[in-house]
């Protein structure tokens, strides 16, 4: 959080948290006094927004709907359409608020085709300078969301050249431009002043407010999901099997094909750590232990903030992890647990 107040005073520009990667609003009363606001993918999340975190309100939806348009609108600052014809559909219902338009530069950090908002026949934002320039009146300002996992600051230095190269005449017209989240700017070793002069020198040049919308950048290595061990087997390789599952509690890591971390991840014993669901690959990662792990031992994969929570899921009927908070003084604080009746109640 400290880190993210110092680019924003800095650079000038704003940064709102991207609740689709963390939505745990127990914690905003902390996280408001470090970011100027949120930015949304949907209604529910513009409202959350509005209601729980407060400050400015960005809504951006890769589509609405007739049914949602004025509700989403009552709890926005800002709304960015995702295209022309929805600013079109959607322009008077939004006319008391700023709106905007997503622009896709066709260019991304991204390696992943599943994450690459650049990928071909891509659906999110519009990319034809005259058809934007032909709605110019409508709109005051765009997002641009094209780094993706970015820790690598001359990349980001050299799209953002190329989305100014490219998007010049548009830029010169906006009040405001956001650059969307995947900058891992909160890294260790990201050279956060370089980066900073970077965005203070795009809204000199544009006479524009930058936006940042950083999600994974908010939250990296606040969080653990710890779990317990119930029971361990050898089957080649030695297993243990814990009292949570990827697909249920960290699909983003079984999506994308990646590991939960766990530290130190030294010691002679190796285990591959399995979830209990029933899917076969349901594992979290192999992993090395100081010592031979036995039931009842405590595992706690690190960094697991992003994309976790907002999509956990019941499937298996596999029991949900309590959220607990950990506060400043080292207390522990349990904000949610989860029993059958949520169980039953998300289904029907
Ligand atoms: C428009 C937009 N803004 C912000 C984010 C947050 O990205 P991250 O969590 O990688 O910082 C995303 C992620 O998909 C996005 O699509």
């Amino acid at each position: 959080m400290e880190r993210i107040a110092r680019v924003r005073e800095t650079s000038g520009a704003r940064a709102l948290l991207a609740l689709k990667c963390f939505a745990t609003w127990s914690v905003f009363d902390f996280m408001r006094e470090y970011m100027d606001g949120t930015t949304s993918s949907s209604l529910n999340e513009v409202r959350l927004g509005h209601e729980r975190f407060g400050k400015e309100t960005h809504a951006y939806s890769v589509a609405y709907a007739d049914y949602e348009i004025d509700e989403v609108v009552s709890h926005a600052d800002k709304i960015i359409f995702n295209s022309i014809s929805q600013l079109e559909r959607y322009a008077d219902n939004a006319a008391g608020i700023v709106r905007g338009l997503r622009l896709n530069p066709q260019v991304s950090s991204s390696s992943f085709d599943l994450a690459d908002p650049a990928r071909p026949f891509s659906r999110l934002g519009e990319w034809d300078l005259s058809k934007v320039e032909a709605v110019m009146d409508r709109i005051s300002g765009f997002m641009i969301h094209n780094n993706c996992e970015n820790s690598d600051f001359s990349l980001f230095d050299r799209m953002l050249g190329q989305i100014e190269e490219r998007f010049a005449p548009l830029l010169r017209n906006a009040e405001w431009v956001s650059l969307g989240g995947g900058i891992h700017f909160t890294g260790d070793d990201y050279p956060i002043d370089q980066f900073a002069e970077r965005l203070k020198r795009f809204a000199g040049e544009y006479g524009v407010q930058v936006y940042l919308e950083p999600g994974e950048a908010s939250i990296t290595k606040s969080t653990t999901l710890e779990v317990t061990v119930l029971d361990t087997l050898f089957n080649g390789k030695n297993l243990a099997i814990v009292d949570s599952s990827i697909e249920a509690h960290m699909l983003d890591l079984l999506i994308y094909r990646e590991s939960a971390k766990v530290a130190p991840n030294r010691g002679p014993h190796r285990y591959m750590i399995c979830g209990k669901s029933c899917l076969a690959g349901d594992i979290f990662g192999e992993f090395d232990f100081e010592h031979e792990l036995k039931v009842g031992d405590r595992i706690s994969f690190q960094d697991a903030a992003g994309y976790t929570m907002v999509k956990k899921n019941w499937f298996n009927g596999v029991r949900m992890p309590s959220i607990a908070i950990r506060e400043l003084d080292g207390s522990i604080r349990t904000v949610r647990e989860f029993d059958y009746a949520d169980y039953e109640q998300s289904l029907s």
